[in-house]
């Protein structure tokens, strides 16, 4: 009742503040004007749920972002006057109004929406039924934030951030009309790196599988803790971005980055006989023997699930304790014979002996 009473008076605020700033400048795609409300920082209210909502749109952000060319109304797709009632969620696998040129079809991220749904973290297993705990499982915006987009600039074989100037400017030569040559260059350039670095994809994906409760529910290791004690995890804690992160170990080879399999399924680039290809590519073990297929990066020391690794790490700490206790009592006993240097066991029969030696 409250909530619906502050929308209403919010909407009808938000047509005065609309009327007073109807010069200020309007994104491409923002025919029905939504930021010109909704650029208002303090947009906000407390929700049926008492969770704080923010209804601000940083522009800045958005035109930066990857949905910059998209229209508010392609994806509120639902919202079609001003003042609108509350908004649907969003679908990202709805189809746009941009067209993809190789196919001349409008776009949709229906076939990564696909491919989420065969991988590990779909959310119907293979005979169609919920897995248990469905609030578990990702979905788009669970990894993907928009402050964590980056467009990378590739020149003479230098990688930044930013749009590299000097590079565009051979595209402009041709495309001259329009920010063309811009928005492709950005295309394409963002796309022959991670758009993220290591240490934040590795964070996303411990949002979840470091998570004590999350790793009880379903069964599986803090793969996160291991790994991060592994040659690999400690190169990228030092700020490495050629060493392998989760994704590089666990995309099916030739699939997008969605297509993660548990290491059960035999198409999986973690199964058992797929580890000596998954290791050997161009960027890493290129002569990566069948052997290798052991590694594991994972290990807990688990008895049942890792019995040699955990016997192994049990008679390293015996070895080690042993070693240490041994060289501890002897440096104990040398310690109490520098203390007491007449100190004995054996009772000698001559009584005076000592009170003449402290003379001496
Ligand atoms: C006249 C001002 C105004 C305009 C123009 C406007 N909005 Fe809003 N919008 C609001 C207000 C006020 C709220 C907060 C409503 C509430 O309190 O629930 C809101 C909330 C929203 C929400 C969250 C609502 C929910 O129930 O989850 C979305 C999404 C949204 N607007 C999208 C849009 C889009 C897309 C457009 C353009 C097509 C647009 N808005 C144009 C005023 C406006
Ligand atoms: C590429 C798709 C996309 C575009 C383009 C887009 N949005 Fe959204 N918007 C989303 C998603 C996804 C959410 C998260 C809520 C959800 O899942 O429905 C959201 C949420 C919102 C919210 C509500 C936040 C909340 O807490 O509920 C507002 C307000 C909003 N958008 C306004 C806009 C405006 C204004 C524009 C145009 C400048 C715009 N959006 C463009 C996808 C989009
Ligand atoms: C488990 C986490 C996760 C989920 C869930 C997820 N993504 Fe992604 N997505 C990623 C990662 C990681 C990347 C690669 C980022 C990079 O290269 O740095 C990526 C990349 C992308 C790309 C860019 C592809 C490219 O090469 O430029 C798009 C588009 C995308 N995701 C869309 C989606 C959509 C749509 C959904 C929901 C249907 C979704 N993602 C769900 C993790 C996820
Ligand atoms: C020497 C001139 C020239 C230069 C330089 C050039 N292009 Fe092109 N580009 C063309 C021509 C001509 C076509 C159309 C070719 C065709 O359709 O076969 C084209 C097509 C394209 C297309 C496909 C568009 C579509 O809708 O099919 C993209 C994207 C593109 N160029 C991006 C770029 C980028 C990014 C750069 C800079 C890195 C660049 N081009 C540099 C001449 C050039
Ligand atoms: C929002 C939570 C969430 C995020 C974020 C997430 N996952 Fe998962 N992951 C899950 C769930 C749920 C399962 C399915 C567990 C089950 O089947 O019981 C899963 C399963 C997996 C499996 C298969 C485990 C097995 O053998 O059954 C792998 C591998 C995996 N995730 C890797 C990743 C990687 C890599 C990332 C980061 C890009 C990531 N996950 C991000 C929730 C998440
Ligand atoms: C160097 C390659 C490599 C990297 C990097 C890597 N993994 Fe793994 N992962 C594996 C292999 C191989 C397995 C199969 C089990 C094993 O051998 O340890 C596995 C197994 C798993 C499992 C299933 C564990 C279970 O209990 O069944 C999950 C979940 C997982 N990895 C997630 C991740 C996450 C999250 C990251 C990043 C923090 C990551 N992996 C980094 C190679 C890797």
């Amino acid at each position: 009742m409250n909530a619906c009473y502050s929308y209403k008076s919010f909407a009808l605020l938000a047509v005065i503040v609309s009327l007073i700033a109807f010069s200020d400048q309007v994104p491409a795609g923002d025919e029905l004007n939504c930021v010109m409300c909704h650029k208002h920082r303090g947009l906000s209210r407390i929700d049926e749920n008492g969770e704080f909502r923010l209804f601000y749109i940083n522009q800045e952000l958005f035109d930066s972002g990857p949905h910059r060319r998209n229209k508010c109304k392609d994806c509120h797709t639902d919202i079609d006057r001003i003042p609108h009632k509350p908004a649907k969620k969003v679908d990202c696998a709805q189809q746009c109004h941009i067209v993809e040129p190789s196919g001349q079809k409008k776009f949709t991220h229906k076939p990564i929406a696909d491919t989420l749904a065969r991988s590990a973290h779909g959310k119907l297993d293979a005979d169609g039924k919920p897995k248990p705990y469905q609030d578990d499982f990702p979905e788009c915006k669970d990894c993907h934030d928009q402050p964590f987009y980056r467009p990378i600039s590739v020149y003479k074989g230098k990688v930044k951030s930013g749009v590299s100037e000097r590079a565009v400017t051979r595209c402009k030569a041709c495309h001259t009309s329009g920010d063309f040559a811009e928005d492709f260059y950005e295309h394409v350039t963002s796309r022959l790196r991670k758009t993220r670095f290591p240490l934040e994809t590795i964070e996303v994906c411990a949002k979840c599988h470091q998570d004590p409760d999350f790793r009880e529910r379903h069964e599986l290791d803090d793969v996160v803790t291991t790994y991060k004690q592994t040659f690999h995890g400690k190169l990228i804690a030092l700020g490495s971005e050629k060493t392998p992160d989760c994704l590089d170990c666990h995309v099916v080879a030739g699939e997008n980055t969605h297509l993660i399999e548990s290491q059960t399924v035999p198409s999986s680039a973690v199964y058992k006989d797929n580890v000596p290809t998954t290791c050997r590519t161009e960027d890493c073990h290129t002569k990566a023997g069948a052997n290798l297929a052991g590694f594991q990066t994972h290990v807990t020391y688990d008895r049942k699930k890792y019995p040699l690794q955990f016997y192994m790490l049990m008679g390293f700490k015996a070895l080690m304790a042993l070693v240490l206790y041994f060289f501890l009592t002897l440096i104990f006993l040398e310690l109490l014979r520098r203390l007491f240097p007449n100190f004995t066991f054996i009772k000698e029969k001559s009584v005076d002996s000592s009170p003449q030696q402290k003379k001496s």
